[in-house]
């Protein structure tokens, strides 16, 4: 009898220590993000975006992952040298930079909480709301966003946004001019998406002045490890791993995971949170970054893109990764 009870505890001590083991050993990212580049990289599906003509330039078969961890370490393979315009991923960080000057009560009566339904452009999406732009993360609310930050005047208000994109991306950051210029050139739907706006009172300044400051964001080149960084100061709490610097607020972090959760990959956002439950971005400029809160960002690069404008390898690379490292935040932990 007590050699049978001694047996017992000794194995429920292996078995409580290989538990404490297994919970506390960090997943094996290199690992992981090698499988799933070369499980993603032969597949050519999607389109590279041409709607700016400069993007329609981008290799499709361009790749790169990056893993930053809350503890500032950074795992990466692929073309991680290549730079890409940050496009709709620059949103989130002005909507930060908005809710860090106005507070989240102030982003949720003028920019809104909720999914359009709509493509990330629709000009129906704001005129069945009789103006309001739904979320910062569509075209619409995310140029309402730029003419809503503080500033003295035009310079200073591109000053701003810029220095804040630099200091998550702990990098001195560089607009790509021809494609800005390109942008420019074709921006007639977001010009007329942000008047629309200002004929409902839902714009907070000028509307020239504001599309083009959002046009010079969207312009941004970023490695998919600049992107990463920035999404690992979501994940630390607001605070840059590798700067040290607190960028946001630590209480308003849920309110900017949670827009990307809602609109992050616009009409793709429901089935994207139902298939891998973590909040993320998208730009057409074929990057995306997602956030595993108290773990790690993860950022993609891969130009092609699906119709709802979300690239086809990131969206496969992350949820291969997530469900690997069984970060759906709708699980118990
Ligand atoms: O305004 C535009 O259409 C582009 N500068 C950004 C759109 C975008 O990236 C949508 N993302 N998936």
């Amino acid at each position: 009898m007590k050699i049978k009870l001694l047996a017992a505890s000794v194995l429920s001590i292996s078995f409580l220590f290989s538990a404490t083991t297994l919970a506390q050993s960090a997943p094996d990212y290199t690992a992981l993000i090698t499988q799933a580049h070369q499980k993603y990289k032969n597949n050519n599906d999607g389109k590279v975006a041409d709607y700016i003509p400069a993007l329609a330039t981008y290799s499709p078969q361009n790749f790169a992952i990056t893993i930053a961890t809350v503890d500032g370490k950074i795992y990466q393979v692929g073309d991680v040298k290549k730079t890409f315009p940050m496009e709709s991923l620059s949103k989130v960080f002005t909507m930060a930079l908005a809710m860090e000057q106005h507070g989240p009560q102030e982003v949720l009566d003028k920019l809104g909480a909720n999914a359009t339904g709509l493509p990330f452009n629709s000009g129906l999406a704001v005129e069945l709301t009789k103006g309001a732009p739904e979320n910062p993360l569509v075209n619409a609310g995310a140029m309402s966003t730029v003419s809503l930050i503080e500033a003295k005047d035009k310079t200073d208000r591109w000053n701003k946004i810029l220095n804040n994109l630099n200091a998550w991306a702990d990098a001195s950051l560089t607009v790509n001019e021809p494609v800005f210029k390109s942008e420019m050139e074709t921006n007639q739907h977001n010009q007329a998406l942000a008047q629309l706006m200002d004929s409902y009172n839902s714009f907070y300044g000028d509307t020239r002045e504001a599309v083009e400051i959002y046009t010079r964001q969207c312009s941004v080149d970023v490695t998919v490890e600049q992107l990463a960084k920035m999404g690992a100061v979501l994940a630390n709490k607001g605070k840059s791993p590798y700067n040290g610097k607190q960028l946001l607020n630590e209480k308003y972090v849920p309110q900017v995971l949670a827009e990307m959760a809602i609109a992050g990959l616009y009409d793709g956002s429901g089935k994207w949170l139902y298939t891998v439950g973590i909040p993320a971005k998208s730009g057409v400029g074929g990057g995306m970054v997602a956030v595993v809160p108290g773990e790690y960002a993860i950022a993609v690069y891969s130009p092609p893109l699906d119709s709802a404008g979300n690239s086809v390898r990131a969206q496969q690379t992350i949820e291969y990764v997530a469900q690997a490292t069984r970060s759906n935040l709708f699980l118990a932990k």
